[in-house]
């Protein structure tokens, strides 16, 4: 059949047709040789370094954010699908990671804040390192993969998600500690925090424990003789608040070079309910000190640019510690044979929308970073080289900003719940079917669906080097993939409040459903029922709809204009139809 295109059609197609028929081939037998593995004891299943990070927007270098320098992530990225459309399912992490961490949404893991444990609360659903664990996998945890706490049951989900008790660093301890130095020589709880690790408690930071912790797990897993392939999640707690990092980060943005969010005010009609307080922020000694009122007061603009200059030297310290894994992993031979994915748990708001945590349904905060390495597919040309090699952050300072090496990408509309069904596809394990409408309970399905055919898509793409006319357009509107992503968050009360970034479930009054599709934001603000976990469609507080090919930064809501109305309407009937409807046909 490609024979006969390629006599008919022109020159370019038939080439474009041939080498993707040649390259799907190469990954076909890649992937049949993973998923006969089980029957071949002599090759070794490919391992997973599952790496993700608390509060990290897309404000990296490979992401094309000038400011931040991020050469290992970078490098990573190079190697890797990189998706530029990643959305998450709430954003704000325990709901988010139980999210992922299972593939089903909220409304599934009924977890909208920090209270329940999925498996005894909503439904016994399989977790993404259990069903690697049940295939013979050395499955692991280091620092914050699950979110902490009731959520994963006080035990990160051991011992049906791990092989053995998760790791956690123990300076973790002092994130609400008075630790961070002050221009009087004390120390407060602090928002900013550039420190001299040497003087903080136990002279060490939670990420550069974890980090450590990793490298040491690499080696042990080296000197293993067992061949037992693993999983090891390695959870990163930078950039999340307090932006606590060593100090000499701070040098690499300097603040006369910092600017303002290109759109620091609340959009043009924009509901209240649709606002986040950040009292995160507020509760912290430095800021509290701008005696900024509650809820819309404004953050003085030299603190504005602060912050954004504290969460860039945050980014730039975690890329530091995933380089000193990543360089492990190399080290210790394991970089030809796993997958990695890293991933944030949802974005961050840096003064857009005068807006400064997360908490929304903006797509500064449902947007992520999301890479996944597969060895011989997302890198085909690099097979030989070393692939990981340690870039120092702070000697290579802004040399670094000019040396991004551009990988496969992705512009598909994707979701943080395809992560769990892509990584069980391309290591090989049993595919999770789609779950049914009585999704609660089936213990094992998925709520998404899996990249693998995206990424060798993006890959065959990218490499081949002399057709880069299908480079950034893979996922334009014809293609075969979802046509819109979903996101949703709670409120108590129609006008900001205190509890209003969080509520308890019991205090839910409002979900804000969100859905991104590829022009246009739309969000519902509706009723809902703690109790039966429903949402009434016909209560509506408030729409926003938001035209994406005009306004990118969400600035102007038009949910309300006449002449939208048959646009809303449109949007509202897919936005309640949901992911189903959204699928691949
Ligand atoms: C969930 O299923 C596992 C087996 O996969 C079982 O060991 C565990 O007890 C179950 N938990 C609950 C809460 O039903
Ligand atoms: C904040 O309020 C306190 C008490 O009202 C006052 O002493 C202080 O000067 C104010 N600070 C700023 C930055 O306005
Ligand atoms: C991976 O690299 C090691 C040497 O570092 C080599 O022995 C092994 O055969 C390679 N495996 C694959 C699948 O290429
Ligand atoms: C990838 O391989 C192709 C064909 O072998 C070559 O032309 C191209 O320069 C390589 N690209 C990189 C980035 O190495």
């Amino acid at each position: 059949m490609s024979i006969a295109f390629c006599l008919g059609g022109d020159m370019m197609n038939c080439n474009v047709f041939v080498v993707l028929f040649i390259w799907l081939s190469v990954i076909q037998s890649t992937l049949s040789v993973v998923s006969s593995l089980k029957t071949e004891a002599s090759i070794k299943r490919p391992n997973v370094l599952f790496l993700v990070i608390d509060d990290l927007r897309p404000a990296l270098g490979c992401y094309d954010y000038p400011k931040v320098i991020s050469p290992n992530i970078d490098q990573l990225a190079s190697r890797s699908v990189l998706f530029e459309n990643a959305h998450v399912q709430q954003t704000v992490c325990g709901p988010s990671r139980t999210s992922f961490l299972t593939s089903r949404r909220p409304d599934t893991t009924r977890l909208y804040d920090f209270g329940s444990y999925w498996r005894t609360h909503a439904g016994n659903f399989t977790s993404l390192p259990q069903h690697f664990k049940e295939n013979g996998y050395f499955t692991y945890s280091i620092g914050k993969v699950f979110h902490p706490g009731i959520c994963s049951n006080h035990n990160d989900d051991y011992p049906l998600s791990w092989s053995k008790p998760a790791y956690h660093p123990s300076t973790q301890a002092y994130m609400m500690a008075k630790v961070c130095p002050d221009a009087d020589g004390k120390r407060y709880m602090n928002l900013l925090c550039p420190v001299d690790v040497s003087t903080q408690p136990e002279g060490s930071l939670p990420d550069i424990q974890s980090s450590e912790h990793a490298v040491d797990m690499l080696k042990e897993f080296q000197a293993d003789s067992s061949e037992q392939p693993f999983f090891l999640a390695v959870g990163f707690h930078k950039p999340h608040l307090p932006f606590k990092f060593p100090k000499d980060f701070l040098k690499l943005y300097p603040l006369e070079e910092i600017d303002l969010a290109p759109n620091p005010f609340k959009p043009i009609g924009l509901p209240d309910v649709a606002f986040s307080p950040y009292h995160r922020l507020r509760i912290r000694h430095d800021f509290e000190l701008l005696n900024v009122s509650f809820p819309y007061g404004h953050v003085p603009d030299t603190f504005q640019k602060r912050i954004r200059q504290h969460y860039y030297s945050s980014v730039s310290y975690t890329d530091s510690r995933v380089g000193i894994v990543l360089n492990q992993l190399e080290d210790s031979g394991f970089a030809n044979n796993t997958i990695i994915v890293l991933l944030g748990d949802h974005g961050w708001s840096l003064g857009e929308h005068a807006e400064w945590c997360k908490n929304e349904n903006f797509e500064v905060v449902t947007r992520i970073p999301l890479m996944v390495h597969m060895p011989g597919m997302t890198d085909i040309n690099l097979t030989n080289e070393k692939k990981f090699p340690f870039q120092d952050v702070l000697k290579s300072g802004s040399s670094q900003r000019h040396k991004i090496e551009r990988g496969p990408r992705s512009t598909a509309l994707v979701e943080a719940v395809d992560v769990f069904p892509t990584l069980a596809e391309l290591a090989g394990l049993k595919v999770l079917p789609t779950c049914p409408l009585d999704t609660l309970k089936v213990d094992f399905c998925t709520e998404g669906a899996s990249l693998s055919k995206l990424m060798m898509k993006s890959a065959q793409e990218t490499y081949n080097k002399e057709e880069q006319f299908l480079y950034n357009d893979m996922s334009g509107d014809n293609e075969d993939w979802k046509d819109a992503v979903f996101s949703q968050y709670p409120r108590p009360s129609v006008h900001p409040q205190w509890s209003s970034d969080l509520p308890d479930l019991k205090d839910i009054k409002i979900m804000g459903y969100t859905m991104r599709t590829r022009h246009h934001r739309y969000t519902e603000w509706v009723a809902f029922n703690p109790a039966t976990f429903q949402a009434d469609f016909n209560s509506v507080y408030a729409r926003e709809l938001y035209l994406r090919d005009s306004d990118p930064l969400e600035v102007y809501n038009v949910g309300n204009l006449p002449m939208y109305e048959d646009l809303v309407m449109k949007m509202r009937k897919k936005l309640i139809a949901g992911w189903r409807e959204a699928l691949p046909k």
